[in-house]
Parts: C-alpha cells; structure tokens; sequence
C-alpha cells in the first residue's frame, strides 16, 4: 500500500522510475532481527522485503529515523536483540542497574522503538530522530536511566508535551483557558509528546560509565553555553549529560492543537530551556530551587524498607464484599458452581488474562477449607471498609494478595502508612494511615493511583509457635534496624 501510495504521489509530482527501480520501503518488525528460519517459513516477498530491511537497519548509515510507533504495555517484542539493548535504559543515571522492583513498563513497545531509533543513531555518529510517543517516558520515575542515556548521547533535546492524559485527568492551566479543555490529539488515554534527538556530526564522545568512581558530573561541554557543573557524591559511575533540553507544552482542545500543529514549526515553537536535576532528570518543566534541601530529606522507603502496593484481586466484584457474611458466601458457593454460572454471577476476567483463572479460584479456596478464618478487612476505598477472603496465594482467588507485605497485617495487628508515589494531577493529598490489609487504589478512585503501605511493625520471617505473635513483632525487625 506504502508503495503505491507513493509512486502514484511521485508521478504526480512527474518522476519516473527507471525500469527496475523500486521504492526503498520495506515491510519488517523493527524491533526484530531477520531469523534464518523464520524468513525460510514466509513467502519468498515477504523474505525479501526482510532481507532489504534487515540491510538497512545493520549496514547503511540511517540519518533520520521518524515515527509514531505504536504503545503496547504487554509488548511481545522480546526479542534478545532488542531486550539487550533495552538493558541500557534499566539503569541508574548514574551507572549501575535500575535499583526498582519493577521496571516492566520500560518494556513498552514505544520505549524499544525509541532504543531501536537510539542506537542507529548511535552507530551512524549523527543524526535525528523525530517521534510522537506516549509522553509518560518524560517524568516517571523508572525512566531515569532512559532519560541519562538519552542525555548522554544526543545533543539537543526537543520535547513539545502535548499533554491530554485523561489518566491522570489533565487540565488545561486557567491562564490558558481560552485554548479550551484538555483533549488528546488522538483517542487514546495516554498524554503524548513530540521528541526530536539531535545528536550533531562530531559531537563530544560520552564518557564511559566507570564502576567505582565517586563524582556525578551534570555538564554541558560546548564551549560558550555556560551550565555550571554539578557535582555530586553518588555511589555508582560518572556520566556526561551533555543534552540541552528544549521544552514546550501544548495545551487545549484537540481543534487547538491540530490547528496549532499545522501553523508551527521547531522554529518557532516557543522553546523553554530546562536544566534537569539529579537524581529523577525530569524533562518537565518543575521548580528545582529547593530539590538540594528535599534530597537531604529521609526517604520513606528508607525508613520503611518493609513496602509494597495494594493487593489487586483481578475480581473484584468476587473478591470485595460488604460484609463478612457476604464474603464468605461467595467463596463457599463457587467450590459448587460451573464457570458458566461464575461468569454470569460475576465478571470475571476474559478467558487466558494473566494471572487469573476460574479452575486455579476454586483451588484455592478449596485448599483452605474453606474456613471463616480467612475472612479479613480490607481498606478498599478511603474511609470504605469491605471484606475479602485472604488466602495470601497469588494467581488463585486474586491476583496479587502481596502476601510477603500484608501477612504483617493478616496474622497479628498492625499499623501502617500508606502514600503515593506520584499525583496524578491532583495536588498532594495521598497520606492515609491503614490497620488491615489495603487495596492498590485504596486512596484514590478518581485516578487510581497506586497506594504503597508501609507497616510499622514486622513479623520474623520464621515466628517462634510457642510465643503470641504480638509479642515477637518489631518495628522493621526484618531490615536489620
Ligand atoms: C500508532 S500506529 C502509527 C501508524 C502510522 N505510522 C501513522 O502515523 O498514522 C503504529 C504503527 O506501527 C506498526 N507496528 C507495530 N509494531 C511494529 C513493529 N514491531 N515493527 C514495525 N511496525 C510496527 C503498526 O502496524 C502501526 O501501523
């Protein structure tokens, strides 16, 4: 279609092909390498346009790599190729791996397509790479080390945020009102942006990460651009972030936006320049003045190495009941129901979703008795207490039970904070204090942004049977101190 598209677009204009000649547009997974035996499987074309792909994306020198690619949170581009090359975005700014429990959403399609654009980029020694993307990439926590390599490697970096997240429900500034209320330029949740990677011809070589070495360097090397230098003591290794940021927001209705689009350029899109800082490197525009004296704050998850989110039933029309009475007749019926009847009594999750399954629900509430014992509190919502029956099994009758978390709150009593670890939006409000086992969006059902708990009091990993549990509990007994 491509091709056709285009030789009708070029005869137009009057070109005309020399016999033989054809179009360089291939038709290939960018985030794979050709498989020998996968190419022999496919039609001879189909190899072909692989094979013509796979040259280009090796051998010639790419200058521009442009692109809307696509977003896919469960990506099942996981190739080694391209999960290698990812490594490198799992990573401190500093050096040294990533040091989260989670950083899956740096496996997003989107992400590999930028890493894949990074890289070729990388190999040619210079070049552009212009994309529009989920803009979730530009401030979420994980992506630190996506953001320092980015840094590390490219000169100049344009991010024109084009806003309309409708997760973490957006608006439009009130000095901006009149631009109108603030949409998504296209019909998806996700807030996106432009980028634009620049890495000029003979730009400054990165400094090699070095492990050991005890200086943070926040630089800008060319002459002339005066940024002070940062220095930092860090553990870890020592980057160069050469990059200038150049940063814009769109704000509006999507008619605003569209309009707005077709009218500018990089030239005249009214850049601000930002001067990221340590440790998060954010590439929105925030105020930095006090960020010294907030790292010299304690961090929660220091003083409470002992934390986690919410449990996430996967069901919880089955799980989450009112009352205990309620609770337990939910359980106790599904050991005698067929899937049918489940299914139109609940909704359950589709058929083969991850970590959920009618047959793994009825064993385990069939292994545990079923026992009334198993019936506790949960802090659903704020100031909304329920009931579910907590097994502490994962993939069984919920998903995630967070068992290695809530087991502190399950079997003897307890107390423990729950906050957030970004605001969606909302100014800060996320502090609640819980006494039971807590649900993932338990602070806020507007957003449902994450609740992290972090208990007071620990069991021993090993509890002594011929003491009460009350008595063997300690504030944080397991972290050492
Ligand atoms: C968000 S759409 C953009 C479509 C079009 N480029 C545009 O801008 O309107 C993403 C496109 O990437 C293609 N795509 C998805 N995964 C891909 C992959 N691994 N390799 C190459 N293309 C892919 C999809 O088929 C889809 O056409």
């Amino acid at each position: 279609m491509a091709h056709l598209k285009l030789a009708l677009q070029l005869q137009e204009s009057g070109f005309e092909f020399q016999t033989g000649e054809r179009l360089h547009v291939y038709l290939t997974n960018t985030l794979d390498q050709l498989h020998q035996q996968t190419a022999a499987m496919l039609g001879q074309w189909i190899a072909k346009e692989n094979e013509g792909a796979e040259k280009i994306k090796i051998d010639k020198p790419v200058v521009v790599v442009v692109g809307n690619p696509p977003y896919s949170g469960e990506s099942r581009n996981k190739s080694d190729w391209i999960m290698q090359l990812l490594q490198s975005y799992k990573t401190e700014p500093e050096g040294g791996p990533l040091k989260e429990r989670n950083s899956k959403w740096l496996n997003d399609d989107y992400v590999k397509f930028i890493r894949f654009a990074h890289d070729r980029i990388a190999r040619t020694g210079h070049g552009i790479v212009a994309f529009i993307t989920n803009h979730g990439w530009l401030d979420n926590p994980t992506f630190r080390g996506m953001r320092a390599r980015l840094m590390a490697d490219f000169d100049d970096i344009y991010v024109l945020d084009l806003h309309g997240n409708s997760k973490k429900k957006e608006r439009t500034p009130v000095a901006l009102k009149a631009q109108g209320d603030d949409k998504n330029v296209f019909d998806i949740e996700q807030g996106v942006s432009i980028t634009f990677l620049v890495k000029l011809p003979n730009s400054v070589p990165v400094e090699p990460v070095e492990a050991g070495e005890e200086v943070f360097e926040l630089t800008a090397p060319e002459p002339g651009v005066v940024k002070k230098a940062k220095h930092r003591q860090l553990e870890g290794g020592k980057v160069t972030l050469k990059a200038r940021i150049h940063q814009a927001d769109l704000w509006g209705s999507r008619d605003y936006k569209y309009d707005w689009l077709e009218k500018h350029s990089l030239l005249d899109t009214p850049w601000q320049d930002l001067q990221p800082a340590l440790p998060q490197l954010l590439l929105v525009p925030r105020d930095e003045t006090d960020a010294a004296e907030y790292e010299r704050g304690w961090k929660v998850t220091d003083i409470f190495p002992m934390n986690g989110t919410g449990v996430i039933t996967k069901c919880d029309q089955l799980n989450i009941s009112f009352s205990a009475k309620e609770c337990f007749e939910k359980v106790s019926w599904l050991l005698t129901a067929t899937e049918s009847d489940a299914r139109q009594r609940f909704r359950l999750p589709k058929l083969g979703v991850r970590d959920w399954s009618f047959g793994a629900a009825v064993s385990d509430v069939k292994n545990s008795g079923p026992d009334e014992i198993f019936v506790k509190p949960v802090l659903y919502r704020p100031f909304d207490q329920r009931y579910l029956y907590y097994t502490g099994r994962s993939k069984g009758l919920m998903g995630w039970p967070v068992q290695k978390l809530f087991r502190h709150f399950s079997e003897s009593p307890n107390i423990g904070l729950i906050t957030s670890r970004l605001t969606k939006g909302e100014p800060f409000a996320h502090a609640q204090i819980t006494d039971k086992i807590t649900e993932v969006i338990c602070m806020s059902p507007q957003t449902s942004n994450n609740g992290f708990v972090f208990p007071l009091w620990l069991l021993p990993e090993q509890p002594q049977p011929d003491q009460p549990l009350s008595a063997q509990r300690h504030p944080r007994a397991d972290a050492g101190d």
